[in-house]
């Protein structure tokens, strides 16, 4: 068996011989919004590929490489491009990454996505703080024998994501005059997107947001005591809302649109959590 506590500590030493920064809160930006780390200064630019063990992704708009700079004058480490399930990864790797901010010291992460929006009361571009999630990957990143040095066996997914955290983000919607929502996300596995039946059954079960990602490393940095905090941009209404067929071209181009908002909303949410991680 691979001891992936200790290939999480060979990455984490290599990333930090890189840079003397030791940041403490980490973002993961999803598909159309990796152009936040660009804008980070003083940067130093690691591509995953010289990372021992860690994950390439395959999918467009991803590029692969973890930024360490800083967000103003808070010190962040951001991943430019995450792998999925659907990918074909295991759950131990689309969650190495998170382990590897665990090992590096990180306390907080934002986890960002492209979600398609369930909830009416949304509309595209909408951008949406997540509340809890529902798990229907059919997959967990901690199947398989605990390693206690990350976390207990049965960890708590009471209160997930941070609740201090989502008011953070929603004042700081406020203060930007973006529309606040909160909202509760389905993870599933894809690519393919979801059936009009798949996703009326998802709203009849709670989800207002659906996509393909953060889920377990939700799951994974929640075992390790990483906070979190997660916001989707609603790239597209879901399956069957409007009658039109959803296309990766639509999720893009709507991350485009209405990324210089979310970077602001970023940029204005940080500070407060760097307070919080200091604390
Ligand atoms: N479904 C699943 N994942 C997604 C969607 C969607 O409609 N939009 C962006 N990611």
């Amino acid at each position: 068996m691979t001891d992936s506590f200790a290939l999480a500590d060979a990455a984490a030493q290599l990333i930090q011989k890189r840079t003397t920064l030791r940041p403490q809160i980490a973002l993961v930006l999803g598909s159309g919004l990796g152009g936040f780390a660009d804008s980070l200064t003083g940067a130093t630019r690691v591509p995953y590929s010289d990372i021992p063990a860690f994950p390439r992704s395959t999918a467009i708009g991803h590029a692969g490489q973890m930024v360490l700079g800083h967000a103003g004058s808070v010190p962040v480490a951001a991943m430019q491009g995450r792998v999925h399930l659907y990918e074909g990864y295991s759950p131990q790797e689309v969650t190495f990454p998170i382990r590897v901010f665990g090992r590096m010291g990180i306390r907080a992460v934002i986890l960002t996505n492209a979600a398609g929006g369930i909830n009416l009361s949304y509309s595209q571009g909408a951008l949406v703080v997540i509340r809890d999630h529902i798990n229907l990957q059919g997959a967990n990143p901690l199947v398989g024998p605990n390693d206690d040095r990350f976390g207990v066996r049965f960890p708590d997914m009471t209160h997930s994501y941070a609740k201090e955290y989502r008011q953070i983000a929603r004042d700081e919607a406020g203060n930007l005059g973006i529309p606040k929502h909160e909202g509760v996300y389905a993870g599933l596995l894809g690519p393919s997107y979801e059936t009009p039946a798949e996703i009326e059954y998802l709203r009849r079960i709670g989800a207002d947001l659906v996509g393909m990602s953060t889920v377990a490393e939700v799951i994974a940095a929640r075992h390790i005591g990483i906070k979190v905090l997660a916001i989707s941009c609603v790239t597209n209404m879901a399956a069957g809302i409007l009658d039109q067929p959803l296309s990766h071209a639509e999720v893009m181009e709507t991350g485009e649109r209405v990324k210089t908002t979310f970077e602001s909303l970023l940029r204005a949410i940080l500070p407060r959590l760097s307070q919080d991680v200091k604390e």
